[in-house]
């Protein structure tokens, strides 16, 4: 049998909170399935532990995350410490360090999830965000002169490496191609004029090596608005590191919210562990009273599934997530219900016990 070994992140805010729905659920299908075993060590890192100790994670942190099998993050950031450092310090060092260079978000409407489009479906809203989350606009390049004085400047360098792009891109492609999709490429060359000319380019070059691949091309604020006018037309996309932040989150708004929107953080090598983690927050404004959708979170748990190679779990966790929300019974404030996390959570794992008991 084999045993993966989970590193958890559980961060702050609502993160412990989902994450032991999550959590939950893992134990749950290794029980079901005799192929597999879990081992999961805990990381205390986050907020509270910069307050005890003045960092967000121990020095040697990346090195003791280095030989886990997959990262399982719930959230960074909380006020009282600053985000630029929170963040810096934990999530996005990971990100970078660990080259996760490729972050998946599925932007898909289940039955039943909530839709501010009058004509919103589960067809139309069914897209693959592929976001490069490695460079760009997070390089963490700048510079801050005069800082304080009238002629005070201050740049943030937006990084693109052909490598960078290049690789991104490719991978976009590949995916396009497999599942046989059309691919859109988001950027902005009018105004930047030249990360996003670049960007444009090596799109276009790429492309020569997939004939097979229908693609688009549009800028980001025309992308912005066709999302919410004709989101059946994006099918897989990819787009820089900032803009797919900004999407993404445009893009949970439209499948049900923050509380359905799940990310991986992807080293396509395997050099190095890939992370998992809701595409939410802390979000302060409901930690601590159980409220939390914990969805998300278990959907990137769908994710980790699909990353280990078993993709029929990862798909009937997804099952699992849709029934759920289609039968409405048992969801959480944000879905409109009065459920609890946990609540949430338990229902998900009694889903999934159902299912196997049907198959066998
Ligand atoms: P947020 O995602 O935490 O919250 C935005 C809104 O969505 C809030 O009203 C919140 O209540 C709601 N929401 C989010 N997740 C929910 C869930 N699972 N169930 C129900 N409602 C949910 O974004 P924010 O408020 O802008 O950021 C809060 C902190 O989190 C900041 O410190 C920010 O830097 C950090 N942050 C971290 C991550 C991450 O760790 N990946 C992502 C985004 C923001
Ligand atoms: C996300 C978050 C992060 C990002 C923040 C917290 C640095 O918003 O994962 O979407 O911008 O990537
Ligand atoms: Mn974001």
């Amino acid at each position: 049998m084999k045993i993966y070994k989970i590193a958890v992140i559980a961060g702050d805010g609502i993160g412990p909170e989902v994450v032991d729905e999550g959590i939950k659920v893992m134990k749950k299908v290794a029980e079901l399935d005799d192929r597999f075993q879990f081992e999961f060590t805990y990381f205390p890192w986050g907020c509270e532990y910069y307050s005890k100790y003045n960092k967000m994670m121990d020095e040697d942190g990346l090195e003791k995350l280095k030989n886990f099998d997959a990262i399982y993050l719930g959230a960074v950031g909380f006020p009282g410490v600053p985000d630029h450092i929170s963040l810096w310090d934990l999530l996005l060092r990971i990100r970078k360090e660990f080259d996760q260079y490729v972050n998946i978000r599925p932007i898909k409407l289940l039955n039943g999830a909530p839709c501010p489009l009058v004509d919103g479906s589960r067809d139309t809203i069914d897209m693959l965000f592929i976001r490069e989350n490695s460079e760009g606009e997070y390089a963490g390049a700048g510079d801050w002169l005069f800082k304080g004085k009238p002629e005070e400047v201050v740049l943030q360098t937006g990084v693109f490496s052909r490598k960078g792009t290049e690789r991104i891109i490719r991978y976009a492609f590949e995916i396009a191609s497999k599942e046989e999709k059309t691919l859109t490429s988001i950027s902005k060359g009018n105004a930047l004029n030249y990360s996003m000319v670049f960007w444009d380019e090596v799109f276009n070059e790429v492309k020569e090596e997939y004939p097979d691949v229908k693609t688009y091309s549009y800028l980001v604020d025309a992308a912005a608005m066709l999302m919410v006018k004709d989101p059946g037309r994006f099918e897989v996309v990819v787009t820089s590191n900032l803009f797919g932040d900004i999407l993404t989150d445009l893009g949970a708004a439209l499948a049900g919210g923050m509380g359905l929107a799940a990310g991986a953080n992807i080293n396509p090598e395997r050099s190095y562990p890939s992370m998992f983690e809701p595409i939410h927050g802390s979000a302060p404004d409901i930690a601590g009273k159980g409220i939390a959708n914990p969805l998300a979170a278990i959907w990137s748990v769908s994710q980790i599934f699909d990353f280990l190679g078993y993709e029929e779990i990862g798909e009937r966790i997804l099952k699992a997530i849709e029934f759920l929300v289609e039968e409405s019974a048992v969801l959480t404030p944000d879905l409109g219900g009065i459920a609890s996390t946990a609540e949430v959570g338990d229902r998900v794992v009694e889903i999934l016990n159902q299912n196997v008991q049907q198959v066998i």
